[in-house]
């Protein structure tokens, strides 16, 4: 696949202890918000702690390109001067969201209600992944859409003149399309609904009922029903966004399968809709611990310390757990290989339409480095080596899919000779500071 630039081979070596401690980026499903809701209320956003990997800076583009004022002060720390609900410009140009599928569809959602036309891309990835999932009820609201054959970016959203309000089953465990239904619904009269059978990540809600929206959510035989009630004046807030536990997993899995590692990973979020992957690492015995456990912005928050775990044993994941470490499975599947015993991994089809193929992108590169992988269409499951006896010394691909890539460079870590991956480039959307920070650790990632 192309369209990430020149393609950056990476190589990843067995290695001693990890120890320190690991600073990692802002959470990008939270920096994705800020700077939307930002750009949607009427004042002054202040936000801290912003990911400044690719993924959010082409989201910040983008508000540019709609008429909010947004600005870098350098340091995480960014502002963004808000048009109000329904008040964005129509862009001049083609909005590129490059790999961003998080970034492409709520942006979707939220120019859905407003009388403009917005044209969408993004890199080869991006704009082969499905966006029917968004435009379909988008289409509820008066939305019309636009792009290639199958439902594929490049996209035109042509935003209804006079959108009517919705009430909307989602019919995958999605928090980017509920996200993107919540977003149109602000622009809408009267009040949206959106349902979900299993709870996904509820960030947006939060913040939307931070910015001063009138937002409930009742859990009932059906599901989460989420009910807002349209165009409200957002209220600008001032928004720490706390590490991002799906960045947190690399340093932690890493310290899991380095002999003698001890890492501090601290002020990582770990909302429930977020923190399956620790829930199912300690089930498997990873010696992980919460230090310091306590409330930010709302949002529960801990400093994870990760040891060597040579004692990790094969567990089924259950289905319904899937939402809460979506992202995190790749990663989860490098531990797997060294555990001991078979983990099974079901109710996980959403991974097929990732950045990339997940399922398929780590059996391929597990199988490449000695590890025997199942799979069938909505699971999959590792045979476990034991800690430390992953053969290693296989190439991977990484589909520019920026998880994939740091997964191997993980998995090579614990094995028993080099891991190396086509292409590191992607890991710069979402964890610009992954080699630096590894390495700082003690890891050895290289550049080929
Ligand atoms: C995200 C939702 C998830 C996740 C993605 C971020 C979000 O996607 O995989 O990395 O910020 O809403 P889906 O909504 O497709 O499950």
């Amino acid at each position: 696949m192309s369209g990430h630039g020149t393609p950056i081979p990476m190589t990843s070596s067995p290695c001693g202890p990890l120890s320190g401690v690991a600073e990692v980026p802002g959470d990008k499903s939270i920096s994705h918000r800020s700077l939307i809701l930002g750009a949607m209320a009427v004042g002054e956003t202040k936000i801290t702690g912003l990911l400044e990997g690719e993924d959010v800076l082409d989201t910040a583009k983008a508000m540019r390109a709609l008429g909010a004022e947004v600005i870098d002060h350098g340091n995480g720390s960014w502002s963004v001067h808000g048009v109000g609900v329904g008040g964005f410009a129509e862009p001049e140009n083609v909005i590129d969201c490059g790999n961003s599928g998080t970034g492409v569809r709520l942006l979707m959602g939220a120019v859905a209600t407003c009388p403009i036309s917005v044209t969408f891309t993004g890199d080869a990835s991006l704009n082969g992944r499905p966006m029917a999932r968004v435009t379909d009820p988008l289409a509820l609201f008066g939305t019309q859409a636009v792009g290639r054959k199958g439902g594929r970016l490049p996209m035109t959203i042509v935003g209804a003149d006079e959108p009517v309000p919705v009430r909307y089953e989602v019919p995958m465990p999605s928090a980017q399309v509920k996200s993107a239904v919540l977003l149109a619904g602000l622009n809408a009269p009267g009040q949206t609904v959106v349902i979900e059978k299993e709870a996904t990540r509820d960030h947006s809600e939060r913040m939307l009922a931070g910015f001063g929206a009138e937002i409930t959510t009742e859990q009932t035989a059906d599901g989460r029903v989420i009910t807002l009630t349209g165009q409200p004046e957002l209220k600008p807030q001032v928004i720490a966004v706390p590490r991002d536990p799906s960045s947190a997993a690399f340093p932690v899995c890493a310290a899991l399968l380095a002999p003698g590692s001890d890492v501090l990973v601290p002020g990582i979020g770990l909302n429930p809709t977020r923190a399956g992957l620790f829930t199912t690492l300690r089930e498997m015995g990873a010696d992980l611990t919460y230090e310091n456990e306590r409330l930010e912005g709302g949002e529960p928050v801990a400093d994870l310390r990760a040891r060597y775990s040579p004692s990790m044993v094969g567990v089924v994941v259950p289905p319904e757990r899937a939402a809460s470490m979506i992202d995190e499975y790749p990663v989860l599947s490098a531990i797997a290989a060294n555990a001991t015993g078979i983990t099974m991994m079901a109710g996980v089809k959403e991974l097929r339409v990732k950045e990339s193929d997940r399922i398929d992108a780590m059996a391929r590169g597990l199988r490449a480095n000695g590890v025997e992988v199942d799979e069938g269409a909505d699971w999959w499951s590792v045979t476990g080596m034991g800690i430390g006896n992953v053969p290693g010394g296989g190439a991977c691909e990484s589909f520019l899919d920026h998880r994939i890539a740091m997964s191997f460079m993980v998995l090579g870590m614990g094995a028993q000779n080099p891991v190396s991956v086509d292409d590191g480039g992607p890991i710069a959307t979402s964890f610009p500071i992954f080699e630096p920070l590894m390495t700082q650790l003690g890891a050895k990632v290289s550049r080929d």
